[in-house]
């Protein structure tokens, strides 16, 4: 493994800014960076919006660029125009409900995509030479679902941990992920990974499970659990994850995987629980509450993972990340914010491929 101690972190093309994480991360990366200049570059699906990206601290560092990270004279067009030294690869598509019905996208964006831009990369910066190597850095963002799923008392994954992936959409996300390891070995391309764990908070597309409940109960709609709700996830408030990866960026270790993950596991069930109570607290004078009676059993998800878990010990110790949000506060904060942004919940819910979404996923189950 190579060792580096950071690229320049000058000129960021952020894939995916405009969807839930990688918006945060703009914001997240211009208020932390004061002379960071960001390109993000998007193909606005349906689950990016730039909406997403209204009232940016300091705007005039930001420029959006609506393009497919699989469209190779566009990325190259980009790493030259604005002499990109980092890239930040959020640019997938991430629903494993949709990867089950619809999963050839996630194999042309994720693995295709991927693919594009190491090519595109590795052409600017290792055959044209056109950045110090030591001032570049490839950061592909992954997640702990490329792991598969754990027995009740076995231990969290590690770095280590045997990939496994169990969906369409994991299975891309593991694809890409030996991609960008490919890339390090073979060619010495300066990449890093954060495998990460469910993350949650501001600008989630409502059909994940957090936002999907707010926005149902806050319409007086039935909210529904997969299964027996007793399947776990180890839960991150999106500002942690954003965090953690702008450390490993600045901090990490070339050619290294870092696990990301919120240390708390709660069921399904005690999630919506929890935010059915938080919802009592915040709109006590809704005509759904208790939001309790709303909660309705559904038919499971094919293959559904039953539980997550993820050892942070190595981002711990080498760089010294921890969560800083408690799951408490972390879902006050993002009831607060959907009941907030009940235009931003409305405009997206009142679109035809979502209301397409709703009807497909869960009239029949
Ligand atoms: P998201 O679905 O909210 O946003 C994805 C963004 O990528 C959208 O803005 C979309 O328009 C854009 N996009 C999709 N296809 C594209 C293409 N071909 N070219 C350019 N842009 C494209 O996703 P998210 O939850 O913000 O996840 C971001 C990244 O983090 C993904 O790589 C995901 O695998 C990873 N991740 C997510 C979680 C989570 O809990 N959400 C956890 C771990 C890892
Ligand atoms: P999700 O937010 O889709 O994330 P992931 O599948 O990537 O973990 O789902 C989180 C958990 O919530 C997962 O166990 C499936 C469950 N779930 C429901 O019970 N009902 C729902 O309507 C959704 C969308 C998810």
């Amino acid at each position: 493994m190579m060792h580096n101690e950071r690229c320049a972190l000058t000129n960021v093309l952020v894939t995916g800014g405009a969807g839930f994480i990688g918006s945060n991360f703009v914001r997240y990366l211009l208020q932390v960076e004061p002379q960071v200049q960001i390109v993000n570059l998007d193909a606005l699906t349906y689950a990016g919006s730039p909406a997403n990206l209204k009232d940016l601290p300091s705007p005039e560092r930001h420029t959006f660029v609506h393009g497919d990270v699989c469209d190779r004279s566009l990325v190259d067009g980009l790493l030259r125009q604005h002499q990109i030294d980092t890239i930040v690869h959020f640019a997938a598509e991430t629903h494993v409900d949709r990867s089950i019905v619809y999963p050839e996208q996630f194999l042309k964006t994720n693995v295709v995509g991927t693919f594009t831009l190491l090519e595109a990369a590795r052409q600017y910066w290792l055959v044209e030479k056109q950045k110090p190597l030591e001032a570049v850095r490839f950061h592909h963002i992954s997640t702990d679902e490329v792991f598969g799923a754990l027995h009740p008392g076995e231990p969290a994954w590690t770095e280590t941990t045997p990939y496994a992936p169990n969906s369409p959409y994991s299975a891309s996300k593991a694809a890409s992920d030996h991609y960008v390891r490919s890339y390090v070995h073979t060619y010495g391309l300066p990449c890093s990974i954060t495998n990460c764990s469910n993350n949650y908070g501001p600008a989630q597309f409502p059909e994940k499970l957090i936002p999907l409940m707010i926005s149902n109960a806050l319409e007086g709609k039935p909210l529904p659990i997969y299964g027996d709700g007793q399947q776990i996830r180890d839960w991150l408030y999106v500002e942690d994850h954003c965090a953690a990866i702008h450390l490993v960026i600045a901090k990490g270790r070339v050619g290294e995987t870092y696990n990301v993950g919120g240390g708390v596991q709660p069921t399904n069930l005690e999630v919506v629980e929890h935010l059915c109570a938080a919802l009592d607290e915040v709109v006590p004078e809704s005509p759904h509450a208790p939001h309790k009676q709303l909660m309705k059993f559904v038919a499971d998800r094919p293959g559904h993972d039953r539980r997550y878990a993820i050892d942070i010990t190595k981002i711990n110790t080498e760089l010294g990340w921890r969560p800083r949000h408690s799951l408490g506060q972390g879902l006050q904060q993002t009831v607060a914010w959907y009941v907030s942004h009940q235009d931003w919940i409305q405009t997206i819910r009142q679109q035809p491929d979502y209301q397409k979404w709703l009807q497909r996923n869960y009239t029949k189950r």
